[in-house]
């Protein structure tokens, strides 16, 4: 075994993993027919009703509605829900701005619950001991394409009569004791931000099996119309949210790769974690027996430092030295964010301004990741062979072999 590359030996790989987005003809032909026909609006145009109907019935829902973003779905969702303002939403603080800056955008409250330490989503002892009696909703958050833990959220829903959204940005096509990510709660929220696990540059979608709250997230992304009113008529404070044409052809064709990809992901990254699982210090997320698909939008672990012999900063420009592509994610949970802790919240909720004091929140789980020991490598890299998580597997090694190396450098680096 050569040095390490960052010590100035070979690298372990230098060919690139694979590239995000993948696209060919079958998008280029999509794209120009919707180019031809003139019909680049939703309003007048099929393409994306066309994957609203597919992707709601791939992931068990009735309904599908195209949005703008993932961020407009989580609003759109909690106005739909009856949210009100001031009332309490119940957030985990390891994801990302979004989950909770839709709930401020919905005029209500996020309280953070922390996550739990093995399966990065929202503990939901956490959740049930931040439940007071404004909570009106939570938003469990499918982290890096692993299904939080639904059985156990929506039995808290139902005994203290809680609306339950889905952020499944990171979950197309995963699945819960064999049930699709969106249909686990009253509404689901997609993502098809660049990204994403299935793109279109910008986009989002909200699924729900519930008729009454599909109707009201579509006339709120329409202007607030309905569907036997006139065109100006509106009953609601909507706006235009509707997803374009362009967006939805595009979707419609990078749907066809979706189950093939999300196979290979989920194949490549049981395999690399139980790899890995065998270095010291180096924790995998832990998959329980209900999740029966993982999306990976995220090969997600833990790294423990000490065990490991050498700081997390130093094994992740290491490992980048070995080739392999990686960071440790978020930098802080969500509510030490300085939107949070001065409550930045522009004309939204003024009327619990100087109640709030997101400074004495505590999620010590979701610090302790954010801060020392969260890894993250992107999804497209497990869309490769076997042999590229091979090779991270012998970067890995390499890395934790020459640890006292390592460790030495990031002594003499931190000391510069
Ligand atoms: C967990 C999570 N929720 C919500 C969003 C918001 O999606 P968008 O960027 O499409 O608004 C994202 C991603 O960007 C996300 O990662």
């Amino acid at each position: 075994m050569t040095s390490l590359a960052l010590l100035g030996g070979t690298p372990t790989r230098t060919r690139p993993f694979t590239v995000w987005p993948i696209f060919g003809k079958a998008d280029e032909q999509r794209l120009l027919q919707t180019l031809r026909s003139g019909k680049w609006g939703k309003l007048n145009g099929a393409q994306v009703a066309e994957f609203e109907h597919r992707f709601a019935s791939r992931h068990g829902c009735r309904h599908g509605l195209g949005v703008v973003n993932g961020t407009v779905s989580l609003r759109l969702g909690l106005m739909a829900a009856g949210i009100r303002a001031g009332d309490e939403v119940i957030v985990p603080p390891y994801t990302f701005y979004a989950t909770a800056s839709a709930v401020i955008e919905a005029n209500a409250v996020p309280v953070f619950a922390d996550v739990d330490l093995d399966s990065f989503n929202l503990d939901p002892a956490a959740a049930e001991a931040a439940v007071t009696s404004r909570t009106r909703a939570i938003i469990p958050v499918h982290f890096a394409g692993q299904p939080a833990d639904m059985s156990a959220i929506m039995k808290l829903a139902r005994k203290r009569s809680l609306v339950v959204i889905e952020d499944a940005a990171h979950a197309h096509g995963a699945a819960y004791r064999k049930r699709p990510a969106g249909s686990l709660g009253h509404l689901g929220s997609f993502s098809f931000q660049s990204s994403k696990n299935l793109t279109c540059g910008e986009g989002g979608i909200i699924t729900t099996n519930d008729d009454a709250l599909a109707e009201r997230c579509r006339s709120l992304h329409n202007c607030g119309r309905i569907p036997a009113g006139v065109w100006y008529e509106h009953h609601l404070l909507g706006g235009n949210y509707r997803l374009g044409e362009f967006q939805g052809a595009l979707l419609n064709s990078q749907l066809d790769r979706l189950e093939a990809q999300s196979d290979t992901r989920d194949r490549n990254g049981q395999y690399l974690a139980a790899r890995l699982a065998q270095l010291p210090g180096v924790h995998p997320q832990k998959r329980p027996a209900t999740c029966t698909r993982h999306s990976y939008h995220l090969f997600m672990l833990r790294l423990d430092s000490r065990a490991f012999g050498a700081p997390r900063s130093a094994v992740i420009e290491a490992l980048r030295a070995e080739g392999i592509p990686c960071s440790g994610g978020y930098p802080l949970s969500l509510h030490r964010q300085p939107m949070f802790q001065n409550q930045a919240f522009g004309p939204y909720l003024p009327q619990v301004r100087g109640k709030l004091d997101y400074r004495k929140t505590r999620c010590p789980n979701s610090d302790l990741i954010c801060q020392e020991q969260g890894f993250w490598i992107e999804h497209s890299v497990l869309l490769g062979p076997r042999a590229d998580m091979d090779d991270i597997v012998r970067a890995f090694e390499k890395v934790h072999a020459h640890r006292a190396a390592l460790a030495d450098w990031s002594r003499k680096n931190s000391k510069a």
